[in-house]
């Protein structure tokens, strides 16, 4: 049986991973692929419902603490129950957020550090890792513009503004340094089109390279 392969995106709210990963789909279709979809929080039943507690504005005196154990109990059901078996049945996995969220969000911008972070993270997904991760990288006012013309209401985590936005890219582009081999910083601010071929370059290569 072939191996899996594990695709995540990051980036800051609005920076565009939900457009790249539809067309990353279309690309993964027309090889013949049909690729499993997850997002985080969420994407299993229990899953889900975190994401709600999460994102509602009306749990605006969530603690930090709580919030990252939140987000780490939604990643320990969404991967025993779907990333890990999926993978194991040699199946491309995309996932809309997966725990460099974590580093970068709660760890980074919320300031509760790295070593705290990354032991909650190996607890959540014993050890599972991304094969590569995309970090769409770019100015928070440029995503906040997008997301404006997108003229979606702001969930509880959105609503947090530019400066701490500007720390959770600061977060993702650390990340970017520490793990060169695994993720790949993609300058979001060009054309969709061009975006969505870089990616579609990269992960083509990876499925070429592929023991099958
Ligand atoms: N390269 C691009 N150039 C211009 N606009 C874009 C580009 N990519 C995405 N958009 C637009 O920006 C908005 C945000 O994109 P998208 O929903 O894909 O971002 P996201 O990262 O998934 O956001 P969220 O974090 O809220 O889920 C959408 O209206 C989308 O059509
Ligand atoms: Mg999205």
């Amino acid at each position: 049986m072939s191996e899996g392969l594990f695709i995540t995106f990051e980036g800051i709210d609005g920076c565009g991973k939900s457009t790249q990963i539809r067309r990353l789909c279309s690309y993964l279709e027309e090889r013949g692929i049909s690729p499993v979809m997850v997002r985080e929080p969420g994407g299993t039943v229990v899953g889900e419902k975190i994401r709600e507690i999460l994102l509602d504005k009306k749990n605006d005196g969530m603690g930090p603490v709580c919030e990252l154990l939140l987000f780490e109990a939604a990643r320990a059901q969404i991967t025993e129950e779907v990333i890990r078996p999926s993978l194991e049945e040699g199946r491309v996995v995309i996932c809309d957020r997966f725990f460099d969220s974590t580093f970068a969000y709660q760890g980074h911008a919320r300031g509760l550090g790295d070593s705290k972070v990354s032991g909650l993270n190996l607890v959540a997904t014993s050890g599972l890792s991304p094969d590569v991760t995309f970090v769409l990288d770019i100015d928070p006012y440029e995503a906040l513009e997008r997301r404006g013309i997108r003229g979606e209401a702001e969930d509880r985590m959105e609503a947090l503004g530019v400066s701490f936005q500007d720390k959770v890219r600061e977060g993702y582009l650390m990340l970017c340094e520490r793990f060169p081999d695994r993720v790949v910083r993609i300058d979001a601010s060009g054309s969709r089109e061009d975006i969505a071929s870089e990616i579609a370059a990269k992960v083509g290569k990876m499925l070429d390279g592929r023991i099958c």
